[in-house]
């Protein structure tokens, strides 16, 4: 190496030896800074102290005796009620569509077929009465299992006979 290269490389140590000193300075300095002020800033920040306060709330509420309790009060949800009563057909023939067709339109399970005479002619021939009482209870014959009511035991009692008319008239 010549003499002039080792100059230029003692200086060029310096130099770069400089600049990496500095740059920890900078950063030391700025971790300083950024220590006292953010430490400061967060603490008055006013969504940083809502989540404090939510974090270190107490997780449940007590009724205290002789106090305002009013804020506990469980307020009836206004569609629990409506949805789970599902609506009563308003008459048999509306009964049928919704209850008794799923199985007697297509005769599935072995239900008689609504409008099939020959199906349903011994059974009329029993009487209404043992039909409605069939349909109303629920009735397992020889072909299959009529669930009671069609498996709907909200109907009415009058709403299954209107449905058992509608069905035989078929
Ligand atoms: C899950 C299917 C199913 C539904 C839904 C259903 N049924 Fe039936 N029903 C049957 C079956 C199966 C039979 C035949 C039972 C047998 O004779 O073995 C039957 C038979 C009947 C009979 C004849 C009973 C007898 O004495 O011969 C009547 C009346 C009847 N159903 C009325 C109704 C009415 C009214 C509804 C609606 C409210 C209804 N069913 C809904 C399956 C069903």
């Amino acid at each position: 190496m010549s003499k002039q290269d080792t100059h230029f490389f003692n200086i060029f140590s310096i130099v770069l030896g400089i600049l990496v000193a500095f740059a920890i300075c900078v950063f030391a300095y700025a971790r300083h800074v950024g220590k006292v002020e953010q430490l400061a800033r967060v603490q008055v920040e006013e969504k940083y102290l809502d989540s404090v306060r939510a974090h270190t709330q107490a997780p449940v509420k007590v009724a205290v005796a002789g106090q305002d309790n009013t804020g506990l009060e469980i307020k009836p949800s206004a569609a629990a009620g409506p949805v789970l009563a599902v609506a009563l057909p308003a008459d048999g023939a509306a009964t049928y569509e919704a209850v008794c067709k799923t199985c007697h339109a297509v005769g599935l399970a072995g239900a008689p077929k609504a409008g099939d005479k020959a199906a349903w002619g011994p059974r009329v021939a029993q009487g209404k009465e043992t039909l409605y009482k069939h349909a109303i209870a629920g009735f397992s014959g020889k072909a299959g299992v009529m669930p009671a009511k069609g498996g709907r035991p909200d109907l009415t009692d009058e709403l299954v006979k209107q449905a058992v008319d509608h069905m035989v008239a078929l």
